[in-house]
């Protein structure tokens, strides 16, 4: 492109985007980051100028990396051939990613389709309200969600989410949405118990007593909370959750937008923790960002109770997604999963996540700012704090700067971002599963750097 076609982009961009999570005020005196090529785990921008992308997109989306012709040759092919048809039909992309999707995710069998995260979840939220209606008049409806995870961007999908500024001025939200406790033990009073996990999963027992079982029909937990703060499960937990969800008949919805494909070391999250959920939502690196898709999984008995006489008029699952139809999705998640399972890229995510969990653990003996490092394969969040002894966390300019800073060296690193008021102090990694040991160097030693200039 030439110098004058870039400044009208940038002058167009100016002009008309509506950036997401921006306040504009200073791209009036500024212009913004505008993204031009990438390749592996390196983005150029507008000016030329290239970054090694640690975030995957931003928001923990492109796994497999940047420029992958076989992924565009596939959703370019169906494109050509048959680019959409309402999933009332089906395609032939969209039964056979179901078929090798279902293949990694034994106890599940069905597949459905939709295209953003929030939409994913709002699939499992409606099956609940349904089945409810369905089977009890309406009574077992109520969706239970943590503190700290969240779910989406729709108003429902943020009425089950547990991040005050993120659902700040947002409300009224949907009824029928209740919070539990989280289960970060750096950030609870009994967190150095043994039994930690077990309690904490006990809050939710707690809550499903308070509000009656019988109106309790989900419980939606990610598996390993994201942009919470990068929360893993504490031992015992996830069986004791399992256990409290059969005792009372409660759903079991995982959200695997972000931990889903392969991301944490297996697969899926979940399976980390030998949980056994009912419907299990993904999106982000399904198709690693090269087109939208997401999917909601189920267990083959929570499709067979919609399966009615067809005279029944209304005891069907009466949902549609149009973009569930565009068959170019489906097409690049299986490329997308063949990219992952031919260059073994779970191995190398969990080589490459031991070795970032190394770098950082090392960087806390350097750094006292760092008061936890926290994270499972490739997904990983540096907890930062004033006193590593009353763990007060640092105001989110700090994390902010320690960003700004590494961008300005060249690396994109992400952090907890209004999301928490409390809490916005996590740094956080997601290289490219394909990231190599020089790329986490090269990560490690940029927040080496910032942190030190930041600190100084
Ligand atoms: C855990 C989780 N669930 C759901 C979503 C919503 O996905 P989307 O932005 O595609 O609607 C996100 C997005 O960041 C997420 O992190």
């Amino acid at each position: 492109m030439k110098p004058n076609d870039l400044s009208e982009i940038v002058s167009s961009d100016k002009s008309h985007v509506w950036h997401h999570l921006s306040q504009h005020k200073p791209l009036q005196t500024s212009d913004p980051l505008v993204i031009v090529e990438g390749k592996g785990l390196r983005v150029t921008d507008i000016n030329g100028r290239e970054y090694l992308d640690a975030v995957s997109g931003g928001v923990w989306t492109v796994n497999v990396g940047y420029g992958r012709e076989s992924i565009a040759d596939a959703v370019r092919d169906q494109l050509v051939k048959m680019c959409y048809f309402a999933n009332s039909a089906g395609n032939i992309p969209g039964a056979q990613f179901a078929e090798k999707l279902i293949d990694k995710m034994p106890g599940l069998s069905r597949v459905y389709y939709s295209n953003s995260g929030s939409e994913a979840n709002e699939k499992g939220f409606k099956l609940v309200r349904q089945l409810a209606a369905m089977k009890n008049d309406g009574k077992k409806h109520k969706v239970l969600y943590r503190d700290r995870d969240y779910h989406g961007t729709t108003i429902t999908a943020l009425s089950a989410t547990g991040q005050d500024q993120r659902k700040d001025q947002y409300g009224p939200f949907t009824p029928g949405f209740v919070e539990v406790p989280h289960c970060l033990a750096y950030r609870a009073p009994n967190g150095d118990d043994p039994d930690y996990g077990v309690q904490a999963a006990k809050e939710i027992e707690k809550v499903i007593l308070r509000e009656g079982p019988d109106t309790v029909g989900s419980l939606c937990l990610e598996p390993i909370t994201a942009g919470g703060g990068v929360i893993l499960p504490p031992e015992g937990y996830f069986e004791t959750v399992q256990e409290i969800c059969q005792k009372y008949g409660v759903l079991l919805h995982i959200d695997e937008v972000v931990c889903g494909m392969g991301r944490t070391g297996k697969w899926f999250g979940y399976q980390h923790y030998g949980v056994k959920p009912d419907i299990v939502t993904m999106a982000k690196g399904v198709a690693s960002g090269y087109a939208a898709i997401s999917v909601t999984v189920t267990t083959e008995d929570l499709f067979n109770e919609f399966l009615a006489d067809p005279s029944d008029k209304m005891s069907y699952f009466r949902d549609i997604s149009t973009f569930g139809g565009v068959a170019g999705g489906p097409a690049a998640a299986l490329a997308n999963m063949k990219i992952i399972e031919e260059e073994n890229l779970l191995d190398n995510v969990n080589n490459m996540g031991e070795y970032l969990m190394d770098s950082l653990n090392e960087l806390m003996g350097k750094h006292e700012i760092i008061g936890q490092v926290r994270g499972k394969g490739l997904f990983v969040g540096a907890e930062l704090v004033k006193d590593r002894n009353t763990r007060e966390p640092v105001d989110e300019s700090v994390a902010a700067a320690v960003a700004a800073d590494c961008l300005k060296q060249g690396v994109m690193i992400g952090r907890t971002n209004r999301s928490l008021a409390e809490y916005n102090n996590t740094l956080c990694l997601s290289p490219a599963l394909i990231c190599t040991k020089d790329d986490i160097d090269e990560i490690v030693n940029s927040i080496d750097v910032a942190l030190g200039n930041v600190t100084q």
